[in-house]
C-alpha cells in the first residue's frame, strides 16, 4: 500500500468525496489492497480520465499496467475509437488485465503487450496523444528520454508517484529517490514541456508537449 504525501486525514477526506466506482473498478481495488498490487486509486484515476476527455486523447500509451486499473479508467473516457497500448513485462499480469478488460467492455480499443515498456514503445510505431508512465522507478529518467519524442505537440506526458511518499524532498537518497529526482529535474528544464506536479496522491506528473 502506497503512503500518502498528505495528510492522513485529507487523503481521507478525499477518497470519502469522490463517487463510488462501479463493481469491476471495486472488485478491482478491493484485490490490489489484497495482494498488494501498486496501482493508481480511484483519486488519480479519475485525473487520468480528466486529463484523457480534456485533450481528446486517443492514442495512449502505457508503461507499466499491473493488473490494468489505471488503463481501464484511460480507455472508457477515451471512447470505443481509442488505442490504448498495455504493457507490462509480467505475462500473467496481463492476462489478468485481458480479463478485466473482457468484463468492462473495453478489450477491442485495448493492445495488451508483455515485456519491457520502453523496449515496447522504442518498437511501436507513430506518435502518442498521451504516455504514461508508471514502471519501475529507477527507470523513469530512461522513460522521460524515450517517450517525450514520441508524444505529439500539444500531447501529454504523465507519471505517477514522483513525489515517492514525500522521499524527494529526503537528504537520504535511495537509487528510486535519486532517479525520480532527476526525473524531476528533466521535466522542469525540458523547453519542450510545460509540466505540473500535481500533488495527489503519491504525486502525478502532467506535461504538456509545446
Ligand atoms: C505501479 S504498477 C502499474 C500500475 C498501473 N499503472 C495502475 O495504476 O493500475 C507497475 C507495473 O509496472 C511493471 N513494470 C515495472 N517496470 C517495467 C518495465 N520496465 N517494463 C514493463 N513493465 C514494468 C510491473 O510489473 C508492475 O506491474
Amino acid at each position: 500500500m502506497a503512503k500518502f504525501i498528505l495528510e492522513q486525514s485529507v487523503d481521507r477526506y478525499l477518497y470519502d468525496a469522490i463517487p463510488r466506482r462501479d463493481a469491476l473498478l471495486t472488485e478491482m481495488e478491493d484485490r490490489a489492497r489484497r495482494e498488494d498490487i501498486k496501482i493508481v486509486g480511484p483519486l488519480v484515476g479519475r485525473l487520468l480520465a480528466l486529463l484523457v476527455e480534456l485533450t481528446s486523447a486517443r492514442r495512449i500509451f502505457e508503461m507499466g499496467s499491473a493488473i490494468g486499473y489505471s488503463t481501464i479508467w484511460m480507455a472508457r473516457a477515451a471512447g470505443p475509437r481509442a488505442e490504448i497500448y498495455y504493457s507490462d513485462g509480467d505475462p500473467q499480469r496481463a492476462r489478468d488485465a485481458q480479463a478485466y478488460f473482457r468484463r468492462a467492455g473495453v478489450q477491442k480499443r485495448i493492445h495488451v503487450q508483455t515485456g519491457d515498456a520502453l523496449a515496447l514503445l522504442r518498437n511501436s510505431r507513430g506518435s502518442f496523444d498521451m504516455i504514461f508512465c508508471d514502471v519501475n522507478k529507477g527507470q523513469y529518467p530512461a522513460a522521460f528520454r524515450l517517450a517525450l519524442p514520441r508524444v505529439r505537440r500539444g500531447g501529454l506526458f504523465l507519471a505517477d508517484n514522483v513525489l515517492w511518499s514525500g522521499r524527494v524532498s529526503d537528504r537520504a537518497r535511495d537509487e528510486a529517490t535519486r532517479a525520480i529526482q532527476q526525473f524531476n529535474r528533466l521535466i522542469y528544464s525540458s523547453r519542450d514541456l510545460f509540466p505540473v506536479i500535481v500533488p495527489l496522491r503519491d504525486g502525478v506528473a502532467v506535461c504538456r508537449k509545446r
